[in-house]
């Protein structure tokens, strides 16, 4: 259809209709003789042969071109792909089709295309049989339990390379399960930092949904603040304010640096695990939503999370934004401080929930000494609590837009985490320099301690 078209524009001006239409409506073709008639015809033929061929040929041309340079493209984006294995960045969410058991053990996945180059990996995700994980986990044996949540049980387990791994079986009952397992497959195949657990596998044989991540054997920061007296030794000063930071910089990485954003909307402190140097790793993706659903900088959705973490405005109206984390990071912050968990109702009437009761306090430089967590008594100085009272206050404040970006978190964090190190173990050296944006302490009236105007540093990892 396309050559017709082609063809037909490319005829001299007047030319239209066929040969023989011409010799009926034409006079001056009865004049001429029979000879010459078919002279005109033929040399008129030839020139529409001609145009129609170059035509036809520049159009193929075109096509070539457009195909080269879209397999040119596809090659460079694998290849940055697997220099970046690391990268910070992920471009679009794509369903994923799960539908195919890696029994046969040659798809995996790659943002809903199954990816045949690299059979059972993906970008160091692999794809596991059901057989193997039960040989991992010694048949799921009970004494290989290590948690039960909202997902379904885990379980510690052995790889085939030896790798020591935490693998969450998800219920098959479980509504938002199929939709929680996706998300992430998806997203933490993509999403590559320190500051978050790293997906090392999954399985979707058959009815089976199983993730399969690294083994955190610290467990989580819910363990270490509320279980029972004697349990777990209390987390100290030192280690709380290096959990601050380490969950700040994973939200700040979410929200600032994955593109689109990503909001994780089950942030707290059992999804915050802890490795064997009490560094802590923001974990469970099944409940996230990614920023390219916004509209006007909001997504409305249902109302999913934990009752004492949701931010006052997502809970009434569903409208989500990346705000909605950063007041579960005030909450967990809050923890971190004064060691009490979001609703106790255990607690004298006015303390139950503990943003209303610790609000009016974190303003008050006398009343803030007294909401401390006791068993944090010496450890800290003045001016980082107050520091971080404040930093605690902006987070969970009422109003969305008078709370901080996670970006202004770190930066206020970063200067009392190292002051405190750098009085607890001057020789450190895990500090490294680092550029950064101007703090948002001095937009918020915060002091920044030991801090260079133009200078950032961050722990290294
Ligand atoms: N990567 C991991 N390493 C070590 N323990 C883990 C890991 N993931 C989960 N767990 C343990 O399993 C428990 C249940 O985890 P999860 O399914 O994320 O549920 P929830 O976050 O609702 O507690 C956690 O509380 C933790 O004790
Ligand atoms: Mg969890």
């Amino acid at each position: 259809m396309e050559d017709s078209t082609t063809a037909a524009a490319a005829r001299p001006p007047g030319f239209s209709g066929s040969a023989e239409n011409l010799a009926h409506k034409d006079p001056y073709f009865h004049s001429q003789s029979p000879t010459h008639h078919h002279d005109i015809l033929s040399s008129n033929s030839i020139i529409l042969i001609i145009v129609s061929i170059i035509s036809i040929c520049i159009v193929f041309a075109i096509f070539l071109v457009i195909v080269m340079l879209r397999r040119i493209k596809s090659a460079r984006k694998n290849d940055s792909c697997n220099e970046k294995n690391n990268s910070s960045r992920f471009i679009a969410h794509t369903a994923t089709d799960f539908s195919y058991s890696p029994d046969v053990r040659e798809r995996c996945l790659n943002g809903g295309n199954l990816l045949l180059s690299t059979p059972s990996r993906y970008r160091g995700v692999q794809v596991l049989t059901y057989k193997e994980l039960e040989l991992a986990t010694d048949n799921f044996s009970e004494v290989n339990v290590i948690g039960n949540g909202g997902f379904g049980v885990v379980y510690r387990g052995v790889l085939a390379d030896g790798t020591v791994a935490a693998i969450k079986r998800l219920q098959r009952d479980r509504k938002q399960g199929e939709r929680a397992f996706r998300m992430e497959v998806d997203l933490l195949s993509r999403l590559h930092s320190p500051y978050l657990v790293q997906l090392l596998g999954y399985c979707a044989d058959q009815q089976h949904r199983l993730l399969i991540f690294e083994f955190m054997p610290n467990g989580t920061l819910q363990q270490h603040l509320h279980s029972p007296k004697g349990q777990y030794q209390p987390l100290d000063w030192g280690i709380r304010l290096r959990i601050a930071l380490d969950c700040a910089r994973a939200l700040e990485f979410l929200h600032d640096h994955s593109i689109p954003t990503v909001i994780h909307r089950d942030f707290k402190c059992t999804n915050i695990l802890l490795d064997q140097n009490f560094r802590a790793k923001v974990s469970d993706f099944g409940l996230a939503k990614i920023g390219s659903e916004k509209i006007n900088g909001q997504i409305l959705t249902r109302v999913l999370g934990t009752t004492g973490y949701l931010a006052p405005e997502y809970a009434s109206t569903g409208k989500l934004t990346t705000k909605s984390d950063v007041y579960s990071y005030g909450v967990v912050l809050l923890q971190l401080l004064t060691g009490r968990v979001p609703v106790d109702t255990k607690r004298p009437s006015g303390e139950h929930v503990l943003v209303s009761w610790a609000l009016p306090r974190l303003t008050n430089r006398d009343k803030v000494v007294e909401m401390v967590d006791p068993v944090l008594e010496g450890q800290y100085s003045k001016k980082d609590l107050i520091q971080i009272a404040a930093i605690a206050a902006m987070c969970v404040q009422p109003e969305a837009d008078y709370r901080p970006l996670m970006v202004d978190v770190v930066q206020s964090l970063v200067p009392v985490v190292k002051s405190y190190n750098s009085i607890s173990c001057p020789a450190s050296s895990r500090f490294q320099p680092q550029t950064s944006s101007p703090s948002f302490s001095t937009r918020y009236g915060i002091k920044s301690f030991g801090h260079k105007a133009d200078k950032d540093y961050s722990i290294g990892m």
